[in-house]
């Protein structure tokens, strides 16, 4: 088999392919995605929970992650109308219970209840936390930002909750968080084979290339 670079290319551009073929194509190749399984509470106070692969870190410091509701969705009007959410690591553990509350239930069902997820109460924020997951990150809404149908939802970090049992002395042990994460299709992936490789400084670059 050749490497990639000796393969003849698919070029294509976005109106060439109906346009949910097209995202569906990029959802398979911006892989692998990390998941952030929502909390929030409405302003009727019903808790929702919810993944969104979607996810990542926008801003060290201060501290923001964001996620993307592809569409308005009850995560996204509850985050906005209380400016509150919370990210819960999605685990290996959880895998059938984070999938099962991305069925859309409607705005007044509680998935916490609908199905049996046990849940913790936040240290500054009213969302819940998913008591399971051994992460839950609190965020205060900090902006969001709209593209057509979807918006991103950029939330200030106020608190993270780490089990003691992931912890390898300070710092989470990425065996025992066991995150999953999204890839194409309907397929999802757990962590692979671990490399260890250190960040190069530029003298040290320039020397080896003498
Ligand atoms: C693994 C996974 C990842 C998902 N990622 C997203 C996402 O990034 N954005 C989104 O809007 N929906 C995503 N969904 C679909 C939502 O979870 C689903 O529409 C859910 O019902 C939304 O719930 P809500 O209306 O309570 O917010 C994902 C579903 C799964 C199973």
């Amino acid at each position: 088999m050749g490497s990639p670079g000796q393969d003849r290319r698919r070029e294509l551009a976005p109106d060439e392919l109906p346009e949910r073929q097209f995202a569906g194509l990029l959802k398979s190749v911006v892989v692998p995605r990390p998941i952030a399984w929502v909390s929030t509470t409405s302003t009727d106070g019903i808790d929702n929970l919810a993944p969104h692969s979607f996810f990542t870190f926008a801003s060290e410091v201060p501290p923001i992650i964001q996620f993307t509701s592809i569409g308005r969705k009850d995560s996204w009007e509850n985050a906005t109308e209380t400016g509150e959410f919370v990210v819960n690591l999605a685990n290996l553990e959880n895998l059938e219970a984070i999938n099962e509350s991305g069925t859309e239930y409607p705005p007044d069902e509680d998935e916490f209840a609908a199905l049996g997820i046990e849940r913790e109460p936040s240290v500054v924020v009213k969302p819940p936390r998913v008591a399971g997951s051994p992460v839950a990150i609190e965020c205060l809404t900090h902006e969001t930002v709209e593209f057509g149908e979807s918006v991103v939802v950029f939330g200030k970090v106020v608190h993270v909750a780490i089990s003691e049992s992931v912890l390898d002395g300070d710092h989470p042990d990425i065996g025992r968080l066991a995150p999953m994460a999204r890839l194409g299709r309907n397929e999802w992936s757990e962590i692979g084979r671990i490399h260890r490789i250190d960040r190069i400084p530029l003298d040290q670059a320039r020397r080896s290339g003498d």
